[in-house]
């Protein structure tokens, strides 16, 4: 691609993940603990969140720049009113190669039974969904909320039913509070046309307390998965900007995929920009600062200055926290914004 710009360890810019939310239905303990998520949690007022224009104005310069693909995240996305309608509007874009971006939403699948089909039409792509449990009992621990494990399948295929593809099921596993459940989860997606997919907890955001006493790595996982009768077979990566190495189930239509942010970090193909809801630009998941773009947006700046403004933040982009952590040692705290603001 003419001009397409490389940060200091020669990655693309190919994935934008733009936050729409920082608000969710759900309070799992890793990314939104009750504790500090309060009812008078001082979520982003109205006026500093960007309007659906001004988020497809960044998203069209990426797209610019060789962006394929907009992931929708949060919070939870299904929240924020008239998300079809961004959804649309990312649609009507063009990647450098002439094609329509690929466009994902991260949910956790409760608001998509109602959602799934207007989703769909208004071109979404694919949905990712997160569950971490079958058991209820489970369930409800990890999300500290009321709904059940049902509500969130009948997403799921309310979303195959709907016509989505390729859809995506994320397990955080946590030591302790769901492995037990892993078996399980494999069991019942394995006949379903699903990748599942087991993330290693992460120390992301400040307020989960993270400990790596809590994670379980995917090599554990993964012998414990075949322990229980399951025959896999690898299957090679999609692109090298691939977060999970995957496995196909040797006589069902499920697939399974590992995470393996702790154990096996992947900063070196990272690919990713985050936008969050007020506008900032984050280089990393893990960055405890970004570039804000409402000053640029406020002002009317045009594809091309906000292209500039985003090649030159990616060219400067060192960032490999993930490998970093795990050269150092766990637990190199420093100061960082959540997930829920910054978008899973
Ligand atoms: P698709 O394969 O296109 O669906 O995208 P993806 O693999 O990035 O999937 P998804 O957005 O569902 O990400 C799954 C999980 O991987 C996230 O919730 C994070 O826990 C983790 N993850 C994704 N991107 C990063 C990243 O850049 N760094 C780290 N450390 N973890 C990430
Ligand atoms: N570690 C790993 N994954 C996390 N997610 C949120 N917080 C963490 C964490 N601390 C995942 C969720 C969901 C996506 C939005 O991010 O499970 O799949
Ligand atoms: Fe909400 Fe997802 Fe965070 Fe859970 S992980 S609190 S569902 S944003
Ligand atoms: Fe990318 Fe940062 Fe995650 Fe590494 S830790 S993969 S650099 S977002």
């Amino acid at each position: 691609i003419e001009g397409e710009a490389l940060d200091q360890f020669g990655r693309r810019f190919t994935d934008l993940r733009i936050s729409v939310t920082d608000r969710c239905n759900f309070r799992c303990g890793y990314c939104m603990p009750r504790e500090v998520f309060t009812a008078d949690y001082p979520y982003l007022p109205r006026s500093s969140i960007l309007s659906f224009e001004e988020i497809t104005r960044v998203a069209a310069a990426a797209a610019a720049m060789g962006v394929r693909k907009f992931r929708l995240t949060g919070g939870e996305p299904l929240l924020r009113k008239d998300i079809e309608s961004l959804i649309r509007m990312l649609s009507s874009l063009r990647t450098t190669e002439n094609q329509k971006p690929d466009i994902t939403l991260t949910t956790n699948g409760v608001l998509l039974t109602r959602k799934a089909r207007e989703l769909r039409a208004a071109g979404l792509d694919r949905v990712t969904v997160s569950l971490d449990a079958m058991s209820d009992a489970n369930f409800r621990r990890m999300s500290d909320s009321d709904f059940s494990v049902q509500d969130v399948l009948d997403g799921i295929h309310h979303a195959l039913d709907a016509g989505f593809r390729r859809v995506k099921v994320n397990m955080v596993v946590r030591k302790g509070w769901n492995e037990d459940e892993v078996v399980d989860m494999v069991s019942y997606f394995r006949q379903l046309p699903v990748a599942l997919r087991f993330i290693e907890y992460m120390d992301v955001g400040a307020s989960n307390g993270w400990n790596m006493q809590e994670v379980v790595s995917s090599n554990t996982l993964l012998e414990k998965i075949r322990e229980a009768g399951n025959t896999l077979l690898a299957l090679p990566a999609e692109s090298d900007s691939d977060t999970a190495i995957r496995w196909q189930h040797q006589n069902a239509p499920g697939e399974i995929g590992f995470i393996s942010s702790i154990s096996q970090p992947f900063c070196n193909s990272c690919s990713r920009l985050r936008l969050s809801t007020d506008g900032k630009i984050y280089t990393c998941l893990f960055a405890s600062e970004g570039y804000d773009l409402r000053p640029l947006l406020q002002s009317g700046a045009d594809k091309q200055a906000l292209q500039e403004a985003l090649t030159g933040i990616w060219q400067q982009r060192d960032d490999r926290y993930s490998a970093v952590r795990t050269e150092a040692g766990a637990g190199t705290r420093r100061e960082r914004i959540e997930m829920s603001y910054i978008g899973g």
